[in-house]
This record gives C-alpha cells, structure tokens and sequence, in this order.
C-alpha cells in the first residue's frame, strides 16, 4: 500500500442559473489541480462550499437556513472550512459572516479564481477571508470591469451533468437594469469575452469529447466584441463553433427580445448544428407592467419578434419567463398576460412571483403592493395555461420520429433505483424537448432516433428505433 498525501475532500452545493453550475464546474476545477477530491457527504468533507443565488429571497433564505443546520458540523468540527460564494456572496458580503458568524470565506462570482489562495490563507491562520468584486459605482469603468473577471477556461468534465454535454460562458454580467433584477450588481457590468478565448474553449470542450454546447449570457444575444477593429457578434461565433469537428449541437441562452436579429435567426437557420431552441423570456404581456420593469421593449415590438422567429424559424421552440404581481399589476395588465401566452405558444415558460430585491430600482422606487395571495393564484393560472400549451405542442409529435441526443437514466429510473444496463433512458430533441425511452445505458452520449407515441405537457414518450423493429426485419424474420 501506498502512502501518499490523504486528499482533502470538497463538497459543493449549487443552485440558482446556468451560469452558476458552470462557476461550480471550474471552481472544482482549480481546486481538484490541489489534490481535492469530491465528496456528496458534508461529514466527511474539508471543506464545504455552497454556490448561491439572489435572484429571488427564496433563494437565500433557503441558503442561510442550511448554513444554520452546518453549525452544528462546524461547532463539532472546527477544522472544517465552509465557504459562501456566488451571487449572495456578492451582494450581501460581510452580512453573511454576520448571519451565519461560522462562515469562514465568502467570495463573489467575479473573484472566484482567489478560491485556492483564499483556502490555503484561512489553513494558514489567517482569519475570516472575504473577495468581492467592486460595486457598480465604487471605481472606475475598467477597474470594476476587471474585478469581475472569470477563470473559464480550467474545464472539468467529471463536474458536468454530463460529460458530452458543457456550457462555455461568452458574457460576463448584465447592463440591462431591469427594475426588478439583482443579476447587474451580483455580475457587475456586460463584458464579451474575447471571440479567440471563446473558440478555443470550444476546441478543448471537443477534445474531452463533448457534443453539445451551451452558449452564456445573461443577454447572450446581445454579445458584441471590438476584435481589432471588427465587432464580432453572437451569429459570428455561432459560425466559427460550427466548423469545429465533434460538436454536433449548439445552443445559447438567454435571449433578450430586442436583439434578436433577423442575421442571427439567419444564421440559426443556415447552420445545422445550431438548435432550433430560444429561450427569450417576455417577463409579462402589458405595456405597463414592461415599462414599470424597464424591459426595453414594448408587447407589439414582442410580438414583432415573435413573428420574424415564426417566419424563419418556424418549427423553432420558443421559452419564455414571466414575473408575476410585479408592482402594480392589475387583473388587466395579468390578462393581457394570459393573452400573451396564448398567443405565443412557447415549448415552456417559467413563471415566478416577484420577489423584491433590496438594491434595485423596482425596491427602491415601486412599491410591492399585490398580495401575495394574488400572486399564488396569477402563477397558478398561467402555469395551467401553459402546461396545455406545452402538451398540445407536444403532441404534434406523436407519430413522428425524432433525434436524440442521449443524455443518461431518467428521473424516473433513477428514482426506482433501476439497475443494470436496461432501463429507462432520458434526451433531448434538437429543439430542447425531453424524450424518455426504454433504452440501454451504453446509449449514453449518443445521438438516437426515437419514435414517439406519447406526450405529456413536459415530456415525450417513444421507442427507440432499433434495426430489429423496423419492419423489414420483422418480415426477414417471419419467412425464416
Ligand atoms: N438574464 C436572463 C434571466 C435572469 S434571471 C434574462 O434577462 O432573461 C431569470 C429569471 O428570473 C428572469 O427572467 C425573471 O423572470 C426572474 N426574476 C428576476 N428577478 C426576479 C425577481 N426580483 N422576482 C421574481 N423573479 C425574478
Ligand atoms: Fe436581469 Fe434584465 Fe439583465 Fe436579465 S436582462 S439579467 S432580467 S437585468
Ligand atoms: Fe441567480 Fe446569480 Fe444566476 S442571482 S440567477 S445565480 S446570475
């Protein structure tokens, strides 16, 4: 038996977007480069990290609520490192050491490439750590810029949900200042990163053998970079990633309305590789709660976008978001909502109550006067609304054949505890859409064509089309 060094185990916790689960991934990255390795249990781990959201308070309450039951661990375990970083972080600061007083680091999404330093300074005897990128007023224009930078490019694929699967960030932060949003002070200023960074990224991410990538950006659409005089924009990079061998699928999300331009549906069009999916949320469907939020665009400009979408791209799936009880919504501004939804036909939507976030304009200057049992009953009928949408969408399908890309086991399968290589299988249709099957474990990664028969408003139900069921088989096999 070897004696080498004990490795120090990391658990972490993830929640909120897709821009933290990616922050997650290079976080264990860096550290995993140290010798750490993971652990799902907090007992038996070193250091415990909890990657966190401020979208909405839910969210955070959430995380001080399991900070409170870590304090125990900690009281019995002293040596154990617990650390808050992401969004939270960010915005709350030295109020989470005040909150949670056991807490011994917290850092923002923007200086999460300290982590290793940070770690081995708190080892050292060096106290409480805390690194916060500056806020939006507290430099200048590129000093801010600056301390939000990222680390993207260490790429761990054992950190992935799968491993042919990866998200590859093209836009830090937001400049859209939606009234009710806390993502332009928790992500500091919208910055593209370099087009060259980006493909090379891409590169690496086909050289560990994914298939399928995942362009970020809060406004991804939006992505714009001086490269030398020429402005590389999102139709730009979509045409440089489609060239490179083994990536079969590209997607990018999130989309903003009014930068959905007719080039970059174009080229959506033109390009195989890239999926006929946007997720462009529209946040609500009147003129006055769009204005009141500081969208930037109005419903009939929405509409218009719809339409082009439509026209170019007509077997595209659309996604939307939508805030509900926003300050001041009247039962007429929610029905032109309604309205919006039932017009648009979206695959999906995600529908939240608003939540009000202390630093926005919305908690600043609107007051959150719809109760919050309106707010209840608004989410409740626009999910209902939508998950009809979503089934009778889905059951276009029926009958048709479909190519899947296999991600792994379904919930369900996982839930019964399914074992060995013969179970119920889960992918996605190039527009997004989630197929199961009973499938094989080995097909894994791979791109199937399922036949479907049954749908439900999140799901499609099919059989894989194997040689043995096509019916040329089945005749060899009757004659023989
Ligand atoms: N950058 C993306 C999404 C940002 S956050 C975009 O601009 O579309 C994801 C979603 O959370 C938003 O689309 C919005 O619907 C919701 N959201 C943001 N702030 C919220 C708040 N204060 N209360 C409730 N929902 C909120
Ligand atoms: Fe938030 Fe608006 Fe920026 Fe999206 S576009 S991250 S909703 S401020
Ligand atoms: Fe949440 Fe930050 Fe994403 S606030 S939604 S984790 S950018």
């Amino acid at each position: 038996m070897t004696n080498g060094p004990v490795p120090r185990r990391l658990f972490i916790d993830t929640v909120g977007c897709q821009m933290n689960v990616l922050d997650s991934e290079m976080v264990v990255a860096s550290l995993r480069r140290l010798g750490y390795e993971l652990t799902d249990s907090l007992l038996e781990a070193d250091t415990i990290l909890f990657n966190t959201c401020s979208v909405r308070e839910h969210a955070e309450e959430k995380v001080y609520a399991n900070l409170a039951k870590l304090k125990k661990i900690k009281l019995d375990h002293p040596s154990k490192t617990l650390g808050v970083i992401g969004c939270m972080a960010q915005k709350d600061q030295k109020t989470v050491f005040e909150r949670a007083p056991f807490v011994d680091l917290v850092v923002g999404p923007g200086q999460l490439h300290r982590i290793p330093e940070l770690l081995h300074n708190i080892e050292s005897g060096a106290g409480k750590q805390l690194a916060v990128s500056l806020s939006r007023r507290a430099g200048s224009q590129e000093d801010i810029r600056r301390s939000h930078e990222t680390f993207d490019p260490l790429r761990d694929p054992t950190m992935r949900p799968t491993p042919f699967q990866a998200y590859l960030r093209i836009q830090i932060g937001c400049d859209k200042f939606c009234s009710y949003c806390i993502v332009p002070m928790t992500r500091g200023p919208e910055q593209g990163r370099a087009p060259g960074l980006i493909v090379a990224e891409a590169r690496e991410l086909a050289n560990q053998g994914c298939k399928e990538i995942t362009l970020l950006g809060q406004t991804v659409n939006s992505y714009r970079f001086n490269d030398g005089g020429k402005t590389v924009e999102l139709a730009d990079l979509l045409s440089s990633i489609h060239d490179i061998d083994g990536i079969e699928r590209i997607k990018f999300v999130t989309s903003y309305p009014k930068d959905m331009s007719l080039r970059l549906l174009e080229t959506v069009r033109d390009l195989p590789k890239c999926s006929p999916y946007l997720h462009v949320p529209a946040q609500s469907g009147s003129d006055v709660i769009l204005k009141r939020m500081k969208r930037g665009y109005t419903v009939a400009e929405y509409d218009e976008m719809m339409h082009r979408i439509r026209t170019i791209l007509p077997d595209a799936a659309v996604s939307s978001d939508f805030i509900v009880g926003f300050c001041g919504e009247s039962d007429n501004d929610f029905e032109q909502t309604v309205e919006l939804v039932e017009r648009c036909r979206f695959k999906n939507s995600f529908i939240f109550q608003y939540s009000v976030r202390p630093g926005t304009k919305g908690a600043q200057l609107l007051e959150d006067d719809v109760p919050s049992e309106v707010k209840t009953s608004r989410n409740q009928r626009l999910l209902e609304l939508q998950n009809a949408i979503s089934q009778e969408e889905n059951l276009k399908f029926l009958g048709s054949k479909v190519e899947v890309l296999v991600e792994g086991p379904s919930k369900a399968s996982l839930k019964r505890n399914e074992v060995g290589p013969i179970r119920q299988m889960m992918g996605r249709t190039h527009c997004d859409r989630i197929v199961v099957w009973e499938g094989n474990e080995r097909q894994a990664g791979n791109l199937v064509s399922v036949l479907i028969h049954d749908a439900s408003s999140h799901t499609l139900f099919g059989t894989i089309e194997t040689r043995q069921s096509q019916p040329d088989v089945v005749q060899l096999a009757y004659r023989g």
